[in-house]
């Protein structure tokens, strides 16, 4: 059975794991990419997740499928592996055809990556890509970059995919300098999930499933220290899941320190340690006392903790606080919405009207993009670009009526 299958997952080799067009975005696992596929909601939606980061700091990114009127709809392609595809064409098997295929973000690199690759996997699948994709360092049109052009049409302004039970909604679009933010969420009526791709995260104490299938990358990050070995145990892992979560949340957080070069290669190139899965015992990190504290501000300790991510705050939305209220305001007026499935981090975490609500009055109330402690680089980062003429001080003037 079909959903006795995806549940068990499989234990492919790497043969089935390999994606051959990572150089073009070369992120960790690499050629390697290993998948976790989840059932969501019975018979209705699942989760397929990758890891994707940079040195070992990695996240799960989600395609989510979702049983459609006739058959399926994929929203934000991942690398069509062998592994995929087998799990993908199982459950084709039960529910009809792959249908179509969404990429619902303008900004998301590591989403619209594979969308080439996932549209050559299933010709007769439609393609519905968000409005004004680009590409850097030059603006390509979307056959040049391995789209299509005969079967993708835009949100929105072509039409929306199976509004027999699904209700679009865009947050932006917003204008970054170096191309557009813009992403188009989506209701699942029947089953009330809105499927977002970054604009909102859920972060839990327990690290992603799809770890269990390598730890590696958590364990690298719980030691303090080059020549510490590799261990494993359920602490360790939440412990090196805390840091992960740490790094991708504000790049460089202010309880870490980057030790001198000398400090690093004292301790690397120990016995035992001298091989790439420990980089060589290279570690050039060092936590600083009462880092877990600036974890537990991110991470849930009864489920996943609903946020927008920092990068997404500092980065996006510092001076456009208001794109995401509005955006709120919509969502609060969906009826029966209950989760949120995220292309990020916790695959399922419950989004109601009364998470709506809070969300919004804690958005409205606290302080907004901040400029100090974890968030400094951030900041930093920003000041920069906006110093630069690079990122506009308005951000909503060009797409105002
Ligand atoms: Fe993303």
């Amino acid at each position: 059975m079909t959903n006795q299958y995806d549940l068990k997952n499989n234990n492919f080799g790497i043969a089935e794991q390999l994606w051959n067009w990572w150089p073009l975005l070369p992120l960790y696992p690499y050629g390697r990419r290993r998948t976790f596929v989840k059932e969501i909601i019975p018979k209705k939606i699942w989760s397929f997740e990758q890891l994707q980061g940079l040195y070992y700091v990695a996240v799960p990114v989600r395609l989510t499928v979702v049983k459609v009127e006739g058959g399926l709809m994929l929203v934000n392609p991942l690398p069509p592996t062998k592994e995929l595809l087998h799990s993908l064409n199982a459950l084709e098997k039960v529910y009809g055809p792959v249908l179509s295929i969404v990429l619902p973000t303008a900004s998301g690199l590591e989403h619209k990556i594979a969308l080439p690759a996932m549209a050559r996997s299933f010709p007769e699948a439609t393609l519905w890509v968000c409005p004004g994709q680009w590409s850097f360092p030059f603006g390509l049109p979307l056959s040049w970059l391995g789209i299509p052009s005969n079967r993708t049409k835009l949100l929105i302004e072509d039409g929306v995919p199976h509004s027999e039970s699904c209700t679009w909604i865009s947050l932006g679009p917003l204008d970054i300098g170096l191309g557009r933010f813009q992403e188009i969420s989506c209701f699942h009526r029947p089953t009330g999930a809105l499927l977002v791709t970054d604009s909102l995260i859920g972060i839990e104490a327990e690290p992603p499933e799809l770890f269990s299938k390598d730890p590696t990358p958590l364990l690298f990050h719980a030691r303090d220290r080059g020549d510490q070995p590799l261990l494993d145990s359920p602490e360790l892992r939440r412990r090196g899941w805390a840091r992960v979560v740490l790094f991708s949340s504000f790049l460089r957080p202010e309880c870490l320190d980057i030790p001198p070069l000398l400090d690093v290669l004292k301790y690397a190139f120990r016995p035992g340690l001298i091989n790439s899965k420990a980089h060589f015992g290279l570690f050039p990190f060092s936590w600083k006392k009462g880092w877990e504290k600036s974890a537990e501000e991110l991470i849930g300790r009864k489920g996943p903790l609903l946020q927008i991510a920092p990068v997404l705050e500092r980065l996006v939305f510092p001076r456009a606080k208001e794109a995401i209220l509005d955006w709120l305001d919509e969502l609060s007026r969906l009826k029966g919405m209950r989760m949120m499935v995220s292309a990020h981090y916790s695959r399922k975490v419950p989004f109601g009207s009364g998470q709506v609500k809070r969300l919004k009055n804690s958005i409205s109330k606290r302080p907004w993009a901040i400029s100090s402690g974890n968030w400094s680089f951030l900041n930093g980062l920003d000041s920069t670009l906006l110093r630069g003429g690079i990122v506009p001080k308005d951000p909503l003037e060009t797409f105002r009526d």
